[in-house]
């Protein structure tokens, strides 16, 4: 697949695990590669409850035909690659005989349509981490390919600690903060407004009013917070 931008083939982008070609490829959906190219998927990042069962999406595409493409996945633990599984697919179309080296792990991709998925079931926290999809191409005098599929795994209730939730979360949450902060000020000041234009005719009232007022305050603000305080 070739990336025209206004006629113009696009260069082809640095490796896919830079921050650049995830941001681009994020923004064109796919980028300009000759041959092999791996994809995770439009949305390469999956938030599932601790015990279930996530399907790590990962599906191959080569413009010039693939013959003894060799694939695995790999579990980025804190920096060092372990290997979830691997396998050599003969040709386009053939199931592929895939070892397994992780436990829970379930290859479901059967290269149907080029896909290579995998299942990891009952997930735990430890789970949570990159996915990298590789894939290699004899075709092409042993080019790398990759791609990274990254699982959050969460609790019930809240997001874990996890960078990429804290970014977006603190992100979404810092938004949401501000226009919750920006409307309640709005409406306090006009509250505060009203209630000085009242209190020139009844004290009694207004002093009850502005308890009510900022216990409802208060109380806002306590289940806006949590997230970002937990940092
Ligand atoms: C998920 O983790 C929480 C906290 O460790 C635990 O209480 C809960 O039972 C777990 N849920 C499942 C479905 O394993
Ligand atoms: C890697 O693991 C070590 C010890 O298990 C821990 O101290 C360190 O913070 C971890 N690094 C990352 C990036 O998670
Ligand atoms: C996942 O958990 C269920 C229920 O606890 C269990 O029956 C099943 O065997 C587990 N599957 C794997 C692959 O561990
Ligand atoms: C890959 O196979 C799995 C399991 O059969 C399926 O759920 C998934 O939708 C497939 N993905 C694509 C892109 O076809
Ligand atoms: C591709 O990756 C393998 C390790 O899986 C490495 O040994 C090899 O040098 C890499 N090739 C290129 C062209 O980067």
């Amino acid at each position: 697949m070739e990336v025209q931008w206004f006629g113009v083939e696009l260069p082809r982008l640095g490796p896919p695990h830079t921050a650049v070609g995830l941001i681009f490829s994020m923004l064109l959906g796919v980028w300009s590669v000759q041959g092999l190219e791996m994809f995770a998927g439009k949305i390469p990042f999956l938030q599932a409850v601790n015990g279930s069962t996530v399907l790590l999406p990962c599906t191959y595409a080569s413009c010039i035909g693939i013959e003894n493409l060799y694939f695995n996945w790999q579990f980025n633990d804190n920096g060092t690659m372990q290997k979830v599984c691997d396998s050599v697919i003969v040709s386009e179309g053939v199931e592929p005989d895939v070892a397994i080296y992780r436990e829970r792990v379930e290859f479901v991709g059967k290269n149907r349509n080029n896909n290579v998925s995998i299942l990891l079931w009952n997930i735990t926290f430890e789970d949570g981490g990159e996915y990298i999809c590789f894939g290699r191409n004899p075709k092409e005098k042993g080019r790398n390919h990759s791609t990274i599929f990254t699982l959050i795994v969460v609790d019930e209730l809240r997001v874990v600690d996890n960078r990429l939730t804290i970014i977006i979360a603190s992100a979404v949450g810092g938004a949401i903060a501000a226009l919750m902060g920006f409307m309640l000020l709005k409406n306090f000041t006009i509250f505060v407004l009203s209630k000085i234009e009242e209190k020139n005719k009844e004290c009694l009232v207004t002093s009850s009013g502005i308890d009510n007022t900022e216990n409802g305050l208060s109380g806002s603000k306590a289940d806006s917070k949590p997230t970002p305080k937990k940092k």
